[in-house]
C-alpha cells in the first residue's frame, strides 16, 4: 500500500476568516498552520485532526484554481491529499494505473512538502494530491 495516511481534506471557501471562525465555534478548532501559496493563488489554514488536517482554502486571485472552483461549484470539498513516502513513485504508479497527472513531476507544496496533483478524470471524479512530507 503506497498511501500512508490521509494528509488533508481540502475545502474551498469564499472567506477564510469566516470559515476559520466557523470551525472554531463549531468544533473548538485551532489553526495549526497558515500559509499563502502564491504560485497556486491560494491562502490556506490548516486545522489538525489527529495526524491529518482539514485545509480551508481560499483564492488570493481571480485566476487561481480555487477561484475557478468557487465560481463553478461554490464552496465545498475541493481535493483529498494522500500522504505517501515517495511522491515520484506514487505518481508513476498512478499513471501506470491509468490516472491523468496534472503535475508531470513532483513539485513544492505548502509546509515544505513535495506534491503532485492528479486530475479527477481518471481518478473516480476526485482531485487527488499526493503529499510527501
Ligand atoms: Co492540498
Amino acid at each position: 500500500m503506497i498511501l500512508t495516511e490521509i494528509d488533508h481534506v481540502a475545502i474551498a471557501v469564499n472567506d477564510l476568516e469566516q470559515a476559520i471562525n466557523y470551525y472554531e465555534e463549531a468544533f473548538g478548532a485551532k489553526v495549526h498552520h497558515r500559509e499563502v501559496v502564491e504560485s497556486d493563488g491560494v491562502e490556506e489554514a490548516l486545522i489538525k485532526v489527529a495526524d491529518s488536517y482539514i485545509q480551508l482554502t481560499a483564492a488570493t486571485r481571480a485566476d487561481s484554481p480555487i477561484a475557478k472552483h468557487l465560481t463553478k461549484r461554490g464552496e465545498g470539498l475541493h481535493h483529498i491529499g494522500y500522504r505517501v513516502d515517495d511522491c515520484q513513485a506514487a505518481l508513476d504508479a498512478m499513471i501506470l494505473a491509468g490516472a491523468t497527472a496534472i503535475d508531470k513531476a513532483p513539485r513544492p507544496g505548502s509546509r515544505g512538502t513535495t506534491v503532485a496533483f492528479m486530475h479527477p478524470k481518471g481518478s473516480l471524479g476526485t482531485l487527488i494530491e499526493l503529499v510527501q512530507e
